[in-house]
């Protein structure tokens, strides 16, 4: 309780709780009603259980890549237990099984399904019934066999750092939350592949960052989207999303899904990583010791942790840019800003934590970490 970290979390829990409030405010209003029994959950699933043991796509794809970061995880005695390359990473409509139904229904959001109802998780996950649900990438190989991976958080360190060509020739460029590239161009590149959000990080972006010219998230053709599900809205908005219609309850009621999305939206264009993934992310690499407090139930990795993560469970090389370094404080809060904002600590991650781990793994050679 007395080191200087914790002084600092406590401290920081007056800003942190004003932001749960947005965060986690609306929360009680989305649980499962009592007139939505998940009792249906026993007799309804008819999902073959035998398909649960699909092969993940990416890890027989990566056996073709000779300079896989999978080879400097298995090299890595501490690296090389944490990393399990067979989880799977995304939630579809296959893996929705009564076993996870049963398994997941146990454990709080993000982490699981608890609350939640039985009639919007499954119409929802039966919806991903695509192949570009159940896998991150769909293209062919690039020549040398090795999927490149770029991803950009939104750190100050960016700013002036004249990346963007090196970003782009990336085969994929994960971005998330205010992803500004307006603008922005030579230093952060214009490319984006995948946007990593959670329904509330994002809307929270477009408030606050609408001032940086952060208007609308990136929408394009080849942009696909990757639900973090962390609250019910996350799972209504992506159903809305598919089918292409306002949302029909919830805290984000009325809302268009077109508006943040585009309107050729369809199954294809998202992704929704799987609770059990997050589960194994955060009991893995990112343990905090916040979880044990009590305000662990406040906690989770940051939307940048998850994005950085996903990529490095999907592919053969990744760099990662405008992530926290150890000279943050050197650094605005957000590459965008005109005047230095120093970076806010709030309670419900641990930017420190993620700061060694990031770290730990350009060190080892498992990934890529811009610094300056
Ligand atoms: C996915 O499910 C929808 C709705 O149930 C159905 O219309 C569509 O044909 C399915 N697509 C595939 C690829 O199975
Ligand atoms: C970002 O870089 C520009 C140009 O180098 C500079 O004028 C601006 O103050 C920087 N912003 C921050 C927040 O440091």
């Amino acid at each position: 309780m007395g080191s200087p970290r914790w002084k600092r979390l406590c401290l920081l829990f007056l800003i942190g709780l004003t932001f749960s409030a947005i965060f986690y405010g609306h929360h009680f209003t989305t649980l499962d009603s009592p007139t939505s029994p998940r009792t249906v959950a026993r007799g309804n699933p008819t999902r073959d259980a035998s398909k649960q043991h699909i092969p993940n796509p990416t890890k027989e794809q990566s056996s073709l890549c000779p300079w896989s970061l999978k080879s400097k995880v298995k090299m890595d005695p501490t690296f090389g237990k944490q990393f399990d390359f067979d989880i799977p990473v995304l939630m579809w409509e296959q893996l929705f099984t009564p076993e996870a139904w049963d398994r997941l229904k146990e454990r709080n959001v993000p982490y699981g399904w608890h609350g939640l109802s039985y009639a919007v998780i499954a119409s929802t996950v039966k919806l991903l019934n695509n192949s570009a649900n159940r896998r991150l990438f769909s293209m062919a190989r690039p020549p040398d066999g090795c999927i490149h991976c770029a991803v950009v958080g939104n750190g100050g360190i960016l700013n002036g750092s004249r990346q963007g060509k090196e970003i782009d020739a990336h085969d994929f460029v994960f971005r998330l939350n205010g992803a500004v590239t307006k603008g922005f161009e030579e230093d952060v590149g214009t490319k984006t592949s995948f946007y990593g959000f959670t329904v509330n990080t994002m809307k929270n972006s477009l408030l606050a960052y609408a001032e940086y010219g952060f208007t609308q998230i990136p929408q394009a053709k080849d942009i696909q989207y990757i639900f973090i599900p962390s609250d019910i809205r996350d799972y209504i908005m992506l159903k809305s999303a598919v089918l292409g219609i306002p949302v029909p309850e919830g805290y984000d009621k009325g809302d268009e899904p077109q508006k943040y999305f585009g309107s050729e939206a369809s199954a294809g264009k998202f992704k929704l990583l799987h609770p059990e993934f997050m589960h194994y992310l955060t009991e893995r690499f990112l343990r905090s010791e916040i979880i044990n407090s009590q305000f662990g139930h406040l906690y989770m990795p940051s939307t940048g942790a998850l994005m950085l993560l996903t990529a490095l469970h999907t592919c053969d090389q990744v760099s990662a840019y405008g992530f926290i370094t150890e000279n943050y404080r050197k650094f605005s809060d957000h590459y965008y800003e005109q005047e230095k904002k120093p970076l806010v600590f709030y309670a419900n991650h641990d930017m420190l934590l993620e700061a060694e781990l990031w770290k730990s793994l350009h060190r080892v050679g498992v990934m890529k970490l811009y610094q300056r």
